[in-house]
């Protein structure tokens, strides 16, 4: 029997990764056509709570996974939201932005196979963790009928078979817990466009804004089919900064620019000024040293086949690339990236769905 599913989409950056991490502005909105899922089912008595990872062939017993692992971590944080009860240290800390329930056991421990499925590729920028996680426990958030609920928990315990709410800032809050196991300092962009669900202008440690889309565009997002990490991109990016401080700090400042430059253009409905913004956002990317040959020749191959613009998305050294294209483009430019070795193109467009709804719920 089914009790909870949760999913929750992929995300691309527009503009602004890596400079994002020190303080600057970043632009990213969610691409609906891949998806993480979780279902939560009953399972036999005794059971507890059994995690598959059916992409990976991976099956975990939360009662023996280590503190650290992604998915275990992700069940334990969701069953502390809910106001499970047990035993550890992080269930009165939900919602503060300080969790620290990878410890939590829950007493009893709920009698649940967990399957989870995504179509975000993976380590390719499009916060396929931090989707993964949000899956989990919104599933978890969603079940009618919640574990012995904890008075102290931000959550209301689940009186009916009506879903709690789970504010996007809770449940962002959750995620990036997650993401700082998979990768150490993130700046929190992904979790938040991830939670909210919605095309965001995140500064580190502010509350996210929406950002005004005057004018649908189209993007086409290549995959390089090379898997790139994060933690270990962002390291590399932190050595180069220590070594060499003021180079840096300039660079970042050129991204702030763009990325200020950009959401003013998409303000005012001319989203095609972010043709020439996403070349020269990937040079810079290109001298704090994230791109490699095979993004610059999917970036080249779209520019040839007609792109307005285009440039690396997430992490770098792999992973996935962006082009902007009008409508006739779009077509042309998904072949040529897959004629270039895209191991897979998608072609989305962003739309201004974005209203007042968005800034209350961010609070
Ligand atoms: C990864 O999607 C984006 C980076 O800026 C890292 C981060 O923001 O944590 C590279």
């Amino acid at each position: 029997m089914t009790l909870g599913i949760g999913r929750a989409a992929g995300k691309v950056i527009l503009f602004g990764e890596h400079a994002v991490v020190y303080g600057r502005p970043a632009l990213a909105v969610p691409v609906t056509q891949v998806w993480a899922e979780a279902r939560v089912e009953a399972a036999a008595p005794g059971s507890g709570v059994v995690i598959w990872a059916a992409d990976l062939g991976e099956e975990i017993a939360l009662r023996h996974a280590a503190a650290d692992q992604p998915l275990a971590a992700a069940v334990r944080l969701a069953l502390a939201a809910i106001g499970a009860q047990g035993q550890g240290s992080g269930k009165a800390e939900v919602g503060t932005g300080r969790l620290s329930a990878l410890d939590f056991r829950p007493t009893p421990e709920p009698d649940w196979r967990i399957t989870i499925r995504s179509t975000i590729p993976i380590a390719s920028g499009m916060g396929s963790g931090a989707a993964v996680t949000a899956a989990i426990v919104r599933a978890i958030a969603a079940l009618s009928v919640a574990p012995t609920p904890n008075p102290q928990s931000p959550i209301p315990p689940v009186t009916d078979a009506t879903p709690p709410p789970l504010a996007p800032a809770v449940l962002s809050d959750l995620v990036y817990e997650v993401e700082r196991l998979y990768h150490g300092t993130p700046s929190g962009v992904d979790n938040t466009v991830i939670a909210y669900g919605q095309p965001v202008y995140f500064v580190r440690g502010r509350r996210p804004e929406p950002f005004t889309i005057g004018r649908p565009f189209t993007i086409v997002i290549g995959d390089t089919g090379i898997r790139s990490s994060t933690r270990i991109a962002v390291e590399e990016v932190r050595r180069r900064w220590t070594q060499e401080p003021a180079r840096f700090e300039a660079l970042f400042d050129r991204i702030a620019q763009i990325v200020e430059a950009a959401r003013a253009a998409l303000a005012a409905g001319r989203p095609e000024q972010l043709g020439p913004l996403m070349d020269e956002n990937h040079a810079v990317l290109q001298e704090i040293g994230v791109s490699c040959p095979e993004l610059d020749a999917l970036v080249g191959a779209a520019r040839a086949a007609g792109a307005a613009g285009a440039k690396l998305s997430g992490a770098g050294r792999g992973g996935n690339m962006i082009a902007l294209v009008a409508g006739e483009a779009a077509a042309d430019v998904a072949a040529a990236l897959a004629a270039a070795g895209a191991t897979r193109v998608i072609v989305t467009t962003i739309s201004p769905a974005v209203g007042p709804d968005f800034v209350q719920r961010a609070i």
